[in-house]
């Protein structure tokens, strides 16, 4: 028997309500499979627990975690709390101290599920630079309150920060389709970014299979959108890997679809797993939350646990049901609650473990 220690930190709004069903699958994973267990441990941080006690995790928060292989989490962030305090007491901190430098970010359009553009041949992966560039963190204010006030964030691009996580995106696309596109905007960020082209067009020597280009992040903006069919991977910044990624999750239906997964990929300190979207304060209380992002990242947990057959199962189940259109949330044209999609979801995976498992 194979046992998995899982953190589980659930954190703000629909965080709460998706992690349920991606744990309820994980769940059924476990008892269908018998040969796999999890301990879950749920940690409460969050800005809820912030308010209580002034910090959006325990000091030692960061070595509570470093104890388990995998950390689940929902979304960071609520109304009440500054986004900088709870973003930066919480989500990127556990990023930055497990060097979790490749967030990996699918962007497919599952069946059954209706994107807004013409074409349906949508099934690509961002990799985002996850520890650095625009999120170093470094920066300040001068001269506060007058007249004179200096804001300063500078980015900060490192050599290995930059080589490693290229070299990730090489190697996913030579067991994919051996395409690779690198964001840059060297045309006005004439430091960071051409520091950032000369990089990849080094690497490019060492996997001659790989075709690749390099677009401006305006311009790749605008070629999502028309003609996603020619994608592949991509390798952004961490912040053009957000907002890329943003735009991703809405050529896939909905922002409540996409998953992704904050990894190391040496496997030295536990990777995160988490959707992309946020707390959505919005529709946060309501059941309503789609909780197909939060599913499909316990699959790439699974995925990365090295559980591949069942991380494919609940894939399958997920898309059999998207396909089915019958239990779906307000935000992909549905009327269903988050837990109507959940039980769905899990009732597939019973399902089709009776035929192949
Ligand atoms: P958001 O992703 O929370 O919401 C954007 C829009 O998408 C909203 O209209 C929302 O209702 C919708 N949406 C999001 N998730 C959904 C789901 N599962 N099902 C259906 N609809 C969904 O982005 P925001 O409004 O910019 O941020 C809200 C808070 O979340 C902020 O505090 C922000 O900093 C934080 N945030 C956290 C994370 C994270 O923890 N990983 C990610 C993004 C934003
Ligand atoms: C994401 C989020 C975070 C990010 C925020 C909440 C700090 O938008 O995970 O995409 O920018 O990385
Ligand atoms: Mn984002």
């Amino acid at each position: 028997m194979k046992k998995y220690k899982i953190a589980v930190i659930p954190g703000d709004g629909v965080g709460v309500e998706v992690i349920n069903e991606g744990l309820k699958i994980l769940n059924t994973i476990k008892e269908i499979h018998g040969g796999i267990d999890f301990e879950f441990k749920t940690f409460p941080w969050s800005c809820e627990y912030y308010l209580k006690t002034g910090k959006m995790m325990p000091k030692d928060g960061i070595k509570i975690l470093s104890d388990f292989e995998a950390i689940y989490l929902g979304a960071v962030g609520f109304p009440g709390v500054p986004d900088h305090i709870s973003l930066w007491g919480l989500l990127l901190p556990i990023r930055k101290e497990f060097d979790q430098y490749v967030n990996l970010r699918p962007v497919k359009l599952l069946k059954g599920i209706k994107g807004p553009l013409r074409t349906e041949k949508i099934d690509f992966v961002v990799v985002r630079e996850n520890v650095e560039g625009e999120y170093s963190g470094t920066g300040g204010r001068l001269y506060q309150g007058t007249e004179n006030e200096v804001a300063i964030q500078t980015a900060v691009f490192t050599r290995k920060g930059t080589e490693r996580v290229m070299r990730y995106a090489f190697e996913l696309a030579m067991k994919r389709n051996k395409n690779l596109i690198s964001t840059t905007k060297s045309n006005a960020l004439n430091y960071g970014m051409v520091f950032w082209d000369d990089i990849f067009n080094n690497l490019k020597n060492d996997y001659p299979e790989v075709e690749t280009r390099t677009m401006h992040v305006d311009a790749l903006s605008g070629y999502f959108l028309l003609h996603p069919e020619n994608i592949d991977v991509v390798v952004a910044s961490n912040l053009f890997g957000d907002i890329l990624t943003d735009l991703g999750s809405a050529m896939q239906g909905s922002i409540g679809i996409a998953p992704g997964a904050n990894i190391n990929p040496e496997k030295k300190y536990p990777s995160m797993f988490e959707p992309v979207h946020g707390s959505a304060p919005d529709v946060a209380g309501k059941g309503i939350a789609n909780p197909i992002g939060a599913i499909w990242t316990a699959s790439m947990m699974l995925d990365h646990l090295g559980e591949t057959d069942s991380a494919k199962l609940i894939m399958k189940a997920l898309e059999k049901v998207t396909e089915e259109g019958i239990y779906l949330t307000k935000d992909v044209g549905g009327n269903s609650k988050t837990h109507e999609v959940g039980d769905a979801v899990n009732n597939k995976i019973k399902e089709l473990a009776k035929n192949s498992w």
